[in-house]
Formats: structure tokens, C-alpha cells, sequence
């Protein structure tokens, strides 16, 4: 009996001790703000850190920024908000504070020589100087504060509610390797509404991104609206049904669709435009367009009737480049395009164009003898035909200031002068293209295919395309091959983009899941020189992003391959 009632008084002693115990360690580890760790995806160009001293940040700090520019206002707004979601710690916007803790400024621009521009690289660099004085980021332009912003967000400690955190003294200068840093997303295939493109968008400016390549028509869907032709987008972007899973014959049974109004991609193109991101609007022909021949079946060659296709795949049925209204449509449309997106690029696709059709069409064959093309051993009449449509939307772009991107089959039939090359099928075709002095956008399924599983486990993921493509050989890509490429050459490449298709992602949740973390993989790819890259130390810098995401109930996948 004793020893029983002895029992319960011990541990309520121990149990008061540890109490004590656990508050003493908690005061204690109070006294210890975190601190901010530049170890960030994608990594800078160069960090000076001094970890022997820190500046302290803490609610009520100003931001100073040059308050007669909304747009230094709108960035210093972001970096407000954005050390208020890490942190809890609250700053205030002080624009003319001289001695504010935080001062956003526009850098004195170094002496260029007579008719020397700024390289679009140098336009987004940016130093920030962490010192006693505070936190002083200056950079060439907005875009270079935007970013410089986007590295202290990721540097800083996460958590609920913090007083202050610590900065330890550093001196960080960047800029990006590639001008060109892309990132596509296919609403054709699946529909997504606008707020989850923001969210995209959010995410594509977090890494540093600042292309978005939105494809926007397919066999499966049209989702621009063209107002001249209302009824395109009404029609042409209802699907009837949908295949299940990899074209199985088995059908859902559920009318799919959607489309954007003008109003809506407007309202995209500011909100990406705030984010320093350029929306490349792609309207893909003359192949990928039963959506547009289900409407319009006059323009096809056999004169159809065409469904919305139901199923996944390339159709053999396209556009008819002999029936001289198909130019008038796709200059309707394309013209349609220009003056909502305010883009210098325009994708006009260009991919997997069957030539069926117009091997037996009389209208296009009778096209191609007009044209005097003739089998060349190298193009075929029927390339050829397709590089006829190319230049003439090559200069119906360049008489509105734009350039045309196509998917690398624009080689095929001979590449028009000023088109850019999207080089998807391996790296062949933008070296190519580069040894002719045309500009090339490297996407290589091998490496910039993120519809590809990135497990090998294929049962530990959702349905998908197929393949493998891990955040491991995302990492090790090399836009630029010195093998193959004089430096001269080189200067063509504009840099790397990861694809998104969407055949089989239909929902949010798990278009970020594809993206993420293949995206910070192709970050570093696109930011970092090649000698700074090592996937183990990157790795290492992985798991503060993910706790970003984690923060931002943004969806990722959590194994790493
Ligand atoms: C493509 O993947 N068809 C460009
Ligand atoms: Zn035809």
C-alpha cells in the first residue's frame, strides 16, 4: 500500500521539473531570433555572408521605395507581404524614409559606351547588401527589385508569429544565366481556371521564371475567344466526352470544356506582367485543330464532319493549306491574339502536322504546283506547304512587331527568316537551327518533359503519359553543347523550358504535383551558371522550399528522385 501512494507523488515531481525545465529552454530559446539562410533555389550568382554579425528585422520597419513609381509601390508591397506570410513580422511602407531598415532603389546605371544597351540579364540583376544600416537592395530596374525581393522571401525562417528574425551581414549580386526562362502550360488538353494560372504564374515567378508559354488551342479543345468568330470558343471548346485513361475505347460520357474570354487573358497577361512574366500565347496549326474544324469544317480537307476530339493522340485531320479562307481564319485569330497579348513572341505550334490529307487533297496539291514546290530530297512538297503557311504568318506577325516561335518540325520544310525554334524532339533541331543563326528555345522531351512520371514507382503516382523523367535529369540538363556549338552559335540558344501537358491532369492539385519540385530543378538550370550547379547541394537547399510550399498549400511531390 505505501509504495503505492509513493509512486504518483514522484512523478508528479518529475513531471513539475520538466515543466520547469521545458519553460526554462523555451525563454531561453526565445532570446535566440532564427535566422535567414541565403542558401536559396535558384541559388545566386555570388554570396558574401559575414555569419559573425546579423541585422535584426522586426515588426514596424519601414520599406523606402520611390514612391511616385506604382510599380516600385507594388513591389515593395509584395516584399511586405511576403515577410509578413514567412515570418508574422509586420513592415511598413515608408517610401521616403531615407533611413528606413528596408530601401528598394533603382541603381545608378553604369557608363555604357555610345549605342551599348544593357543586356536583358543585366536588366534583371540586382545586389542586395545586408549591414548595420539594414537591408539595401538595389538593381537595374523593377524587374531586378522583383527578383531581389523574391530571394529575401525565400531566405527567410518560416514560422507563425515570430518578433524578429536575424539576417546575418551578406553581400548577395545576381543575375540570370539565360534570358529566356519558360515555363508552358497546356489548358487545351484540360481546362484550368484563372485562379489556378495565377497560382502558376506565382509559382513560375518564385523560381525566377519569366516566360509563360500558354497553349491554348488543341484537337481536344479551343480556348480562346475570337471575337469575330463568337462561336469558335462557344463550340469548338466542348468535348462531347473523354477517353479514359491512355485511349482505352471505354468514354466518360461527360461533356468537357471552357474556354477564356479576351477579358480574362487580358486580366492573365497584367497579373503575369506584375510577376515580370511575359505570356506567350500559342495558337498551334495547322495540325492540332479539330476544335476549330468541328466549327469551322469547311476549312478541312475532306470537309468533315468533325468532332471536339474525344480522345488523346495526334489527328491526321488538319487544316487544309489549299483552301485559301484557312490563311484568312488563322489571320483572324492570330490578329485577334496580337492585340490581346502584348507578347514580342508568338507560338504558332507547328507541331505534328500529319501529312495524309494533303497528299490526297486536290485543293492542296493544286496549292503546292501554284507555289512550284517541288521534292527538294531534303523537304518534302507537303513541308514545304506547311513552311508556305509559316511564312505567311511570319509576316503577318513581323508587320505587328512580333516574332514567331515554332515547334522544331518548322524545320522541316525550311525555316522561315526570323522564326524562333522550339526545339522539343532532343536537342538536334535547336542546333540546327542555331548553326543557322536562328534563335532556339530549348525544351527537350529528355530533360523539359514534366508530363513524364518522376518516379520510377510509376504505381506510387497518378496515371501519366509515360516515361521517367526525374527531378535528378531535369537538374543535369545543359541548354548549351560547346561539342556542337561554337560560342558564336551559342548566343542563339535563349535558354530552357519545361513542358506541362495536360492529357492527363485534370485537376490542380495535381498540376502542381508535376511542377513541383522539377520546377526548381529546371530553375537552377535556367539561372545558374553550370559550374554552380551540384544536385546534392541543391537537394540540401530543397526542403526550405518545400516548406514554402507546405505554407502556401501549394502541392508537391515529396519524394525525390
Ligand atoms: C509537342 O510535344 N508535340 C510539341
Ligand atoms: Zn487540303
Amino acid at each position: 500500500m505505501p509504495e503505492k501512494t509513493y509512486q504518483p507523488t514522484l512523478t508528479i515531481k518529475v513531471m513539475k521539473k520538466i515543466i520547469a525545465a521545458i519553460a526554462f529552454l523555451l525563454a531561453g530559446a526565445s532570446a535566440f531570433a532564427e535566422q535567414a539562410d541565403y542558401n536559396i533555389i535558384p541559388l545566386p550568382k555570388s554570396v558574401d555572408v559575414d555569419a559573425s554579425q546579423t541585422m535584426t528585422l522586426r515588426s514596424g520597419m519601414g520599406i523606402a521605395y520611390d514612391a511616385g513609381n506604382p510599380d516600385a509601390a507594388r513591389n515593395a508591397q509584395f516584399l511586405r507581404t511576403w515577410v509578413e506570410e514567412a515570418t508574422g513580422i509586420h513592415l511598413e511602407l515608408t517610401p521616403t524614409d531615407k533611413k528606413a531598415a528596408v530601401r528598394m532603389t533603382i541603381a545608378a546605371q553604369k557608363k555604357l559606351k555610345k549605342g551599348q544597351k544593357l543586356t536583358p540579364q543585366e536588366e534583371e540583376a540586382y545586389t542586395i547588401v545586408v549591414d548595420k544600416k539594414g537591408i539595401s537592395i538595389s538593381a537595374a530596374s523593377q524587374t531586378g527589385l522583383f527578383r531581389a525581393a523574391q530571394t529575401l522571401r525565400k531566405a527567410l525562417p518560416m514560422g507563425e508569429g515570430m518578433t524578429e528574425v536575424e539576417l546575418p551581414f551578406a553581400k548577395i549580386t545576381d543575375q540570370p544565366r539565360f534570358e529566356y526562362r519558360g515555363v508552358m502550360i497546356d489548358c487545351a488538353r484540360h481546362y484550368f481556371p484563372l485562379e489556378t494560372l495565377k497560382r502558376y504564374i506565382d509559382v513560375a515567378a518564385l523560381h525566377g521564371c519569366n516566360q509563360l508559354h500558354w497553349h491554348l488551342t488543341e484537337d481536344q479543345g479551343w480556348r480562346f475567344e475570337v471575337k469575330a468568330l463568337p462561336e469558335l470558343a462557344q463550340k469548338g471548346s466542348w468535348r462531347e466526352q473523354t477517353v479514359v485513361g491512355r485511349n482505352t475505347g471505354v468514354y466518360d460520357g461527360q461533356r468537357y470544356g471552357g474556354f477564356y474570354t479576351q477579358a480574362e487573358c487580358r486580366e492573365l497577361v497584367n497579373y503575369a506582367a506584375e510577376r515580370y512574366i511575359n505570356i506567350i500565347p500559342e495558337i498551334d496549326l495547322p495540325g492540332h485543330m479539330m476544335g476549330a474544324l468541328h466549327v469551322f469544317p469547311n476549312l478541312g480537307c475532306t470537309g468533315g464532319p468533325y468532332p471536339v476530339w474525344p480522345q488523346w493522340g495526334v489527328s491526321h485531320e488538319v487544316l487544309c493549306a489549299g483552301n485559301p479562307e484557312t490563311l484568312t481564319f488563322l489571320k483572324t485569330v492570330v490578329g485577334e491574339l496580337c492585340d490581346v497579348f502584348p507578347s514580342k513572341y508568338i507560338h504558332i505550334g507547328g507541331d505534328e502536322c500529319p501529312k495524309e490529307r494533303w497528299k490526297q487533297c486536290p485543293k492542296c496539291q493544286a496549292k503546292a504546283k501554284e507555289l512550284g514546290l517541288k521534292d527538294d530530297g531534303k523537304h518534302s512538297v507537303e513541308n514545304q506547304l506547311q513552311t508556305y503557311i509559316n511564312h505567311e504568318m511570319e509576316k503577318f506577325l513581323s508587320e505587328r512587331g512580333r516574332d514567331m516561335i515554332g515547334w522544331d518540325e518548322v524545320l522541316e520544310g525550311g525555316l522561315t527568316e526570323r522564326g524562333i525554334v522550339m526545339s522539343w524532339r532532343g536537342i538536334q533541331g535547336g542546333i540546327e537551327a542555331a548553326k543557322q543563326h536562328h534563335r532556339v528555345i530549348m525544351t527537350p522531351t529528355t530533360f523539359c518533359y514534366i508530363d513524364y512520371y518522376q518516379l520510377k514507382d510509376q504505381g506510387a503516382q497518378p496515371l501519366g503519359i509515360g516515361g521517367y523523367l526525374p527531378t535528378s535529369k531535369v537538374y543535369s540538363f545543359e541548354p548549351l553543347v560547346p561539342e556542337d556549338l561554337t560560342e558564336e552559335e551559342q548566343q542563339y540558344i535563349l535558354g530552357p523550358q519545361v513542358n506541362l501537358w495536360t492529357e492527363y491532369v485534370a485537376y490542380p492539385q495535381h498540376l502542381f504535383y508535376m511542377l513541383l519540385p522539377r520546377l526548381d530543378a529546371i530553375s537552377e538550370v535556367q539561372w545558374c551558371r553550370s559550374d554552380q550547379k551540384d544536385f546534392d547541394n541543391f537537394k540540401a537547399r530543397l526542403p526550405r522550399m518545400l516548406k514554402l510550399y507546405d505554407r502556401l498549400g501549394i502541392n508537391y511531390c515529396h519524394r525525390i528522385e
